[in-house]
């Protein structure tokens, strides 16, 4: 339990201050609570010694490089973004298994993260892994890819010292942290956003054409959805088609899952109770704003059974 913030912002400080001395560390940054914080938590302890990077994989949401960059820059960060694209849609290419599509994100990720670390030339790694991180990568649930050591990746082979100064926190610590630190209101209560990005939210082979299509559903259901309470509220998108008329054409069209879930730590969650007049202000817009859409269901399913993300 995190009893007080500012005492945990001043000893993580220093632990890094003293750890690193004035060597350079390298912090990849997603744009989420946790790798945000971590960055400048790390940026208050070493100033430019800290390397930010945004790595594009292709999979984030539309203009996430543009958020970060802005969003650090108040700190002055300087965001260095590298883009790997292609890398990734190559290694995801006809894969369908949801344990082979996180494997073949996360040795992608390592493999261009192994280049920039050797461009960078930094000694240490500032990671943004949380308790939640830990505990469902050790029970097995699934491997996050950002717990190198628990996923049999040794962070020695990069020649790199690791710093997760959030480690021992929940998600609602993390935000008070974020808050503390002086991010933004956007930042401190952005909602989880998987590493994998949208990967986790496209059942079925991913390819440029799926992520575009879940990449403007997500825009549609986060703006439609912006000011409601939930953990998390996302749209998937299925790998089956459903017949469906579009134009005064029958077509064979794209299924759209629409899930909203309440959660404390992510550990467990229930599906959230959306008003029935907003689902059916989503549902028009995700059939009027993505041509292939033809169907659009509402995900009903609690943590256990089901997880939250749908890979
Ligand atoms: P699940 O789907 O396992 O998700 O119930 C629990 C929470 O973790 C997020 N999530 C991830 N976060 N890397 C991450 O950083 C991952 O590989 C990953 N997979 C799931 C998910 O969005 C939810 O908040």
């Amino acid at each position: 339990m995190l009893k007080n913030v500012v005492k945990f912002i001043y000893q993580k400080v220093n632990e890094i201050k003293n750890l690193v001395g004035d060597k350079k560390v390298i912090c990849a940054v997603s744009g989420g609570v946790d790798s945000m914080t971590t960055a400048v938590l790390t940026h208050k302890a070493v100033g430019d010694k800290l390397v930010a990077v945004f790595i594009d994989d292709g999979l984030m949401r539309r203009d996430e490089d543009k958020f970060v960059t802005k969003e650090l820059e108040k700190f002055g960060i300087k965001v260095k973004i590298y883009h790997y694209a292609e890398n990734f849609f190559e290694a995801l290419k006809g894969l369908t298994d949801p344990e082979e599509k996180r494997i073949a994100f996360r040795e992608t990720f390592y493999k261009v993260f192994q280049k920039i670390v050797e461009e960078e030339k930094a000694e240490f790694l500032a990671q943004g892994t949380i308790k939640a991180d830990i505990i469902e990568t050790e029970a097995k649930i699934k491997t996050q890819h950002n717990v190198l050591s628990q996923i049999g990746i040794n962070p020695q082979k990069y020649g790199l010292k690791i710093i997760e100064p959030l480690k021992d926190l929940l998600k609602p610590e993390v935000r008070r942290v974020a808050k503390r630190l002086g991010l933004s209101k956007e930042v401190y209560q952005r909602k989880p956003f998987p590493g994998p990005g949208l990967l986790c939210r496209v059942l079925g082979e991913v390819t440029k054409e799926r992520i575009e299509i879940i990449r403007k559903a997500t825009e549609i259901v986060e703006r439609l959805t912006e000011k409601v309470r939930s953990f998390q509220t996302f749209p998937v998108l299925l790998n089956d088609k459903a017949t469906g008329i579009k134009d005064y054409q029958r077509i064979l069209g794209d299924i759209i899952v629409i899930r909203s879930v309440e959660s404390k730590d992510a550990l467990s969650a229930k599906a959230k109770r959306l008003p029935y007049q907003l689902l059916i202000k989503i549902r028009d817009t995700l059939i009027s704003e993505i041509p292939s859409c033809v169907k659009v269901l509402y995900d009903i399913t609690d943590k256990p059974p089901s997880t939250i993300e749908y890979i």
